[in-house]
């Protein structure tokens, strides 16, 4: 329990540069707090205690606004910032190092049995206000967005934004949308290509029956030269036509 306590502590210290002393974290920080009261609460679940475990962790809402059920697998480490209206279900699981904001909520979808409640992996972020909703696997280290609804398993190192939450950013790479308005256009580009060697083609065959001298457009005025120099005996090749 100590050793809880004094990781706890640590992982505080580290994550918020606002702490002033070891005071301040055991008085003012509800999450903290929150923190151990769930320690006693999980402890009196596992002895089938489920009136006084309730009991344990409805006190430890009225005093901080956060909510988490006995049930509930939290890991080490666990950061919860500011806290208030966190509410994490009973079969919801969370891995190390995660860090929740205010307002989150790991719950379920409906009235389903059994495993209805996400695990979350080791590292994850959920930005303030985020649903995190149903039996879903969010990966290691992924990024939930503030105010996000995410009701689909998410893979590791992902960020996730948005209601429904949609992957933006997988390994840090972003994912590129697909711009529906501005699409490629394979069709479009071989037409182009095509009227491209036929206008070429008509510059050389006007070339020839004009004795070369007629208006070409820019491209073909290399060929013009070429057809000048042909006319005057140098023996020299046609210009390539445009791939
Ligand atoms: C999602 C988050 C973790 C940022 O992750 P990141 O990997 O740095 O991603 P980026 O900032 O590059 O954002 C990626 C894209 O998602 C968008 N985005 C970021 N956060 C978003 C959010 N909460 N909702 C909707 N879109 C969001 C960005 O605008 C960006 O879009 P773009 O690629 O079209 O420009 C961060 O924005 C967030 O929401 N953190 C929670 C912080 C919080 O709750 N603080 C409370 C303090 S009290």
């Amino acid at each position: 329990m100590f050793q809880t306590i004094r990781e706890q502590i640590e992982t505080i210290r580290l994550e918020d540069p606002a702490v002033k002393s070891v005071w301040e974290i055991l008085f003012c920080y509800p999450g903290f707090q929150a923190i151990l009261f769930h320690k006693a609460s999980h402890w009196l679940y596992g002895k089938r205690r489920f009136v006084l475990a309730r009991m344990v962790s409805q006190t430890a809402r009225f005093l901080t606004g956060i909510e988490i059920h006995p049930g509930a697998r939290i890991g080490r480490r666990l950061f919860i910032d500011h806290g208030m209206g966190i509410v994490v279900g009973e079969t919801a699981e969370i891995g190390d190092d995660v860090l929740l904001y205010q307002g989150v909520t790991l719950g379920g979808t409906g009235n389903e049995k059994g495993k209805r409640h996400p695990t979350l992996g080791n590292g994850v972020v959920v930005g303030a206000g985020a649903k995190v909703l149903g039996n879903i696997h969010v990966g290691d280290c992924v990024k939930i967005g503030a105010g996000s609804v995410v009701v689909k398993s998410v893979p590791d190192g992902s960020t996730v934004v948005g209601i429904p939450g949609k992957i933006v950013r997988s390994r840090g790479a972003k994912i590129q949308v697909l711009e529906h308005g501005d699409l490629p256009d394979p069709q479009g580009q071989s037409i182009d290509d095509l009227m491209q060697r036929v206008r070429a083609l008509e510059a050389r065959l006007r070339m020839h029956e004009e004795g070369g001298h007629a208006l070409l457009s820019p491209e073909s005025a290399s060929a013009t030269s070429a057809k000048t120099q042909h006319s005057q005996g140098a023996q020299q090749p046609q210009p390539p036509l445009p791939e």
